[in-house]
């Protein structure tokens, strides 16, 4: 994690006024183009949890990557958080609150058997309305919240108040 943690601090671009004047955009894709980077954080994001989880949930669309690395590196397998209307199968369904209106994310409850214990993986914890979504949606489909990864934490956003009660590892808080 240490490791991680330096690369990540190294490698993040940090890019003012995007999407729109005011926020600065904390861009993760010279870590994920970095090998040594993405292997080192894949790993430190599942290193709490080995031996204590059967899948690994990935958040649509920035989680993908980093739920399947970090699976692929212990031997399980993904589970799929979804943005609305892409899986062909019975789905549920959560809403969460953006900035300007709301979205959902869905789940298909026969991919994985009841009582799954699920380490949920995304990129960025900022309001955790994401996060929180998800969580709902996998105890609503019949399996455990483990616990949660991230790489980075925007400790200003307060991400965790919407997350009572869960295990969260992020890697850099910032
Ligand atoms: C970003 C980021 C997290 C989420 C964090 O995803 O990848 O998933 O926002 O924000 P929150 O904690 O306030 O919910 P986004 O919805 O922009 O989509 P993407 O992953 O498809 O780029
Ligand atoms: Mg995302």
């Amino acid at each position: 994690t240490d490791d991680a943690t330096r690369l990540i601090t190294e490698l993040t671009a940090i890019v003012e006024d995007f999407p729109k004047p005011g926020i600065t955009f904390r861009d993760l894709t010279p870590v994920f183009a970095d090998g040594p980077a993405l292997r080192a954080v894949a790993d430190a994001l599942v290193a709490p949890w080995v031996g204590k989880i059967d899948a690994i949930a990935g958040v649509e669309a920035r989680g993908f990557l980093l739920a399947a690395a970090a699976a692929y590196s212990v031997g399980l397998g993904v589970l799929v958080v979804r943005k609305p209307g892409k899986l062909p199968r019975e789905t549920i369904s959560e809403s969460y609150d953006l900035e300007y209106g709301s979205t959902s994310l869905e789940v298909q409850p026969a991919d994985f058997p009841a009582g799954t214990r699920v380490l949920v993986i995304d990129d960025i914890l900022a309001t955790g309305g994401t996060l929180a979504a998800s969580s709902r949606l996998i105890e609503r489909a019949g399996w455990q919240v483990a616990g949660i990864s991230v790489v980075l934490e925007l400790d200003a956003l307060n991400g965790r108040a919407a997350l009572p009660g869960r295990d969260i590892h992020s890697l850099q808080r910032v």
